[in-house]
């Protein structure tokens, strides 16, 4: 069956919206069609379903007729995990999985405890007269995410190189994310002035990476079993689970970068949502803090089991997904449910549509973290489907570090709320697609300043 929508003619009528992002005509046009949409950009359809049943049969049982369209994050990121595919990605997929297994994560509890602290500790210092702490909640968010990544990534050998890292990966990105909003694909072999930026930074972050694995694989030599181990031993010391081989040189730098973008900005965004959220629901915030009042924080045990933190994480995740937008090129014709897709068209779901549908949840765009408190009186407004909240994606190749965000999220949010009551500056905008800047993440279009006041 071909799927339903607007007719190259038709689909016009949504460009206004796009001057903001996909997200806004992606929204209208769902709301216009319904759950399933074939969308006649020029030249380069795109074939979007938003059901729980639909996004199944995608990214799980037909994740094989699929390769990634990140073509562009192919010029920085090589073939790590995230943009390989095929049999190359199978076998980094074996390798990599066991280093974000729950054990081997919980060994970085310490990391993000301290950088959680540091980050208290430095807000306070910005106090005003009053007390007060004014600061942008996704600058400090980015900051503080980029240091836990580079910590548990590359340990001590951080700060100027790290901060390097993250100049130059900012650089790279803002090429990426114009390109991206770009209505026009310029090639990637035209020497623009912004083309010349992006492979001078590149060729910068090599350096620099390659300078850090070859510092460590010198440093084994002269190092007993027991010294701790980071990301990067890991992947120094993994093999190819067919020949024994250990990852080339250049695998474990597109590992590297790949691990430092993937979890530094999704991570960073799910927290500045998470706290915009508290800030302007005080209930919500009061609830959260009650909870806090006497846990020990430096417990991953405890904190990782406080039920309100984790209801909250649970929503803040459902209203911003930060992966907001799921794409592959079918590589052959197959079904999804009954609608036929041809090869080489682009296939698309969203988690953020998807976690906002009124006919899974109840009051969608609501925040309420009690409807994950797991009562029988609200188990109802829950979807059955747990393909109905997808902030990982789903299938196999569902996000490999989501057990490293949580630790994350729970370990920043909670020294937070219980060090400072939270409120907005100036109360909060209505209308949610319009404070979203829909890139590759989720971001606040404008600075999101929030202010905390010490305990
Ligand atoms: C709240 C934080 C995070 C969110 C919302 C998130 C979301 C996602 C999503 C939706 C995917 C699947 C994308 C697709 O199917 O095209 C993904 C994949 C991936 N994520 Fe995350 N992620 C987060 C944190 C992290 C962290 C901390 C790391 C590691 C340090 C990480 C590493 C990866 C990798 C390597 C993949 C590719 C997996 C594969 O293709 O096999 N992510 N992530």
């Amino acid at each position: 069956m071909r799927l339903p929508g607007p007719s190259p003619f038709g689909v016009l009528r949504y460009f206004p919206e796009a001057r903001r992002g996909l997200l806004a005509p992606l929204e209208a046009i769902v709301r216009d069609w319904g759950d399933v949409v074939r969308i006649p950009f020029p030249g380069d359809p795109v074939y979007f379903f938003r059901s729980p049943e639909h996004i199944r049969s995608f990214l799980q049982e037909n994740d094989g007729h699929y390769r990634r369209s990140y073509d562009d994050l192919k010029r920085f990121m090589g073939d790590g995990l995230i943009t390989s595919d095929g049999s190359s990605w199978r076998k980094q997929r074996k390798v990599i999985a066991p280093m974000f297994h729950g054990p081997v994560v919980a060994g970085f509890f310490e990391q993000m405890t301290e950088e959680s602290e540091r980050l208290a500790n430095r807000l306070k210092t910005t106090a005003d007269s009053s007390g007060k702490i004014s600061f942008d909640v996704e600058e400090e968010m980015l900051d503080v995410t980029l240091r836990i990544v580079t910590r548990c990534l590359i340990s001590n050998d951080l700060d100027a190189t790290g901060r390097r890292i993250s100049e130059l990966m900012t650089l790279m990105m803002e090429h990426i994310v114009a390109r991206l909003r770009s209505p026009w694909r310029i090639p990637f072999t035209w020497p623009t002035p912004g083309l010349r930026r992006f492979e001078r930074a590149l060729r910068e972050l090599d350096q620099v990476i390659y300078r850090l694995i070859d510092a460590r694989v010198e440093a084994w030599k002269s190092r007993s079993e027991s010294d701790g181990r980071d990301l990067l031993d890991l992947l120094l010391a993994s093999k190819d689970a067919e020949t024994g081989e250990p990852l080339s040189r250049k695998m474990v730098r597109d590992e590297v970068v790949t691990f430092i973008l993937a979890g530094h900005e999704t991570t960073a965004h799910a927290l500045t949502w998470a706290l915009d959220l508290l800030a302007s629901h005080p209930a919500e915030a009061q609830r959260l803090q009650t909870e806090l009042r006497h846990v020990d924080l430096r417990s991953a045990s405890t904190l990782m089991k406080l039920p309100v933190l984790n209801q909250v994480y649970r929503e803040a995740l459902r209203l911003y997904p930060p992966v907001w937008y799921i794409e592959r090129v079918s590589t052959q014709a197959h079904q999804i449910g009954e609608y036929d897709i041809p090869e080489g068209v682009r296939v698309a779901v969203s988690p953020y549509l998807t976690h906002r549908d009124p006919k899974l949840w109840k009051n969608p765009d609501s925040f309420d973290p009690s409807r994950f408190d797991g009562s029988t009186e609200r188990q109802s407004e829950i979807p059955e489907s747990r393909w109905a909240w997808i902030p990982y994606g789903a299938g196999p190749r569902s996000c490999v570090g989501q057990p490293m965000a949580v630790m994350q999220f729970q370990t920043v949010v909670a020294r937070l709320l219980q060090e400072f009551t939270l409120e907005t500056e100036g109360g909060k905008e209505k209308g949610d697609a319009s404070r979203i800047n829909p890139l590759i993440t989720i971001r606040p279009r404008k600075p999101i300043r929030l202010i905390l006041t010490p305990k």
